[in-house]
């Protein structure tokens, strides 16, 4: 069949919005109409080069945070059908290697061909231009398109009175945030919590370390919008920068530093992991969310301090989460008014409008931008 999808030709060029020829759905796969697509900044890391080599390079369909319904199953799909509704997470989880067994399926064994973006199954391809090239898939999804095809293991099937406008925020960010700071932040009753970048992801690490209990929320990010929005999620303190931040530690945490740190810059940096650092007090946990270049090798902590404190900075991918639970549950609690969905939403596009809404993510115009399909 035929179908439109946003392409990234080359590296720094805009998205351009294309038909594109789209394969059936192989064994294991599933024909996906779209029904709306955030615009991460991790998209913005593939347009700019940054996640080279981590993620598939042009030509690639971009999108990854994203909600459908199933219009066709290939061979094998026996527990989706036509009509079912589905939330993509941005790694598959198999449900059977041993990080999904144990627990961690957000480091599933099986998400073999992301940095080609070629199908799990077979590592071929299912989209392709008119002009005959292969198209790679950002996070194996490729949700800047109307139609996609994806393996069933990147499928969560959700509710069908649930909305899909909401539903796909729970692919990356909502899960990505809200993960960051209870799973891999293990947040606690009583802890001080920086948010350093409150934009689609801190916004919900901010919403995640309210609902651990956290006793002082500090939002850090220069925007002004995004400090005001940071308060509607639960910050209870707000500064431009980490400097600010630093200087006003007295007061924020009685002098004792925070407890969590919590990375979600759009565009990490060695320099400010370096200040995260003594952001953060005794037995603190730097969380690194946010995604450095690939090419940056090097962080610059006092390693002395690291032991003398009992310091530990610590990656996390998907907010340490495990979709088939974590994703459902989330939902549960938005609809149940504990977790704030509709304020993550700044601003809704059509797909020929993809560059202007990350156009405005760049000028710190939206929490989150999202892409509605017909
Ligand atoms: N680890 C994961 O699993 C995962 C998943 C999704 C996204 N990410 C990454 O998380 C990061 C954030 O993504 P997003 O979609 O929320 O981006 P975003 O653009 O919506 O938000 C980033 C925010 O950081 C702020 N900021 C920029 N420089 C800053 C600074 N020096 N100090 C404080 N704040 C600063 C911006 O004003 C903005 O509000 C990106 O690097 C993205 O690639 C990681
Ligand atoms: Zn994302
Ligand atoms: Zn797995």
């Amino acid at each position: 069949m035929r179908t439109r999808a946003a392409v990234l030709r080359g590296l720094n060029e805009k998205w351009n919005v294309e038909e594109i020829e789209l394969d059936p759905p192989k064994h294991g796969e599933v024909l996906v109409k779209l029904a709306a697509s955030g615009l991460c900044h991790s998209d913005e890391h593939v347009l700019t080069g940054d996640l080279a080599g981590a993620c598939p390079g042009p030509p690639v369909i971009g999108g990854h945070e994203g909600s459908g319904v199933v219009v066709e199953t290939g061979e094998g799909v026996d527990w989706l059908e036509p009509g079912d509704h589905v939330i993509f997470g941005f790694i598959p989880a198999c449900g059977r290697c041993t990080w999904c067994a144990s627990g961690h399926s957000n480091l599933c064994e099986q998400a073999i061909t992301f940095t080609t973006g070629m199908q799990l199954g077979d590592g071929t391809s299912r989209h392709h231009t008119l002009d005959g090239l292969d198209l790679g898939l950002m996070c194996l999804l490729g949700t800047f398109a109307e139609h996609t095809v994806v393996n069933e293991a990147s499928c969560i099937k959700i509710d069908e009175g649930w909305p899909l406008d909401k539903a796909c925020l729970l692919g990356c960010g909502v899960v990505t945030g809200w993960g960051s700071a209870v799973y891999t932040g293990d947040v606690q009753p009583g802890d001080y919590v920086a948010v350093v970048g409150a934009g689609g992801i801190g916004s919900n690490a901010i919403q995640g370390a309210r609902m651990a209990g956290a006793r002082v929320i500090t939002a850090i990010d220069p925007v002004a919008f995004k400090r005001e929005m940071a308060t509607t999620f639960g910050a209870t303190h707000t500064f431009a920068s980490m400097d600010d931040a630093m200087g006003a530690m007295a007061d924020t945490t009685w002098g004792r530093g925070y407890d969590k740190v919590i990375m979600t810059m759009g565009v990490g940096d060695a320099e400010s992991v370096g200040k995260a650092f003594w952001l953060g007090g005794k037995r603190a946990k730097i969380i690194i969310t946010n995604l450095h270049p690939t090419s940056e090798m090097n962080l610059q902590v006092p390693a002395v301090m690291l032991t003398l404190f009992e310091k530990s900075i610590v990656g996390s991918l998907f907010g340490s989460a495990n979709i088939r639970k974590d994703i459902p549950r989330l939902f549960e609690l938005y609809l149940q008014g504990q977790l704030d969905l509709d304020h993550l939403v700044t601003k809704t596009y059509s797909l020929d409008e993809i560059n202007e809404g990350y156009e405005a993510m760049r000028q710190g115009e939206n929490i989150r931008g999202v892409i509605l399909y017909d």
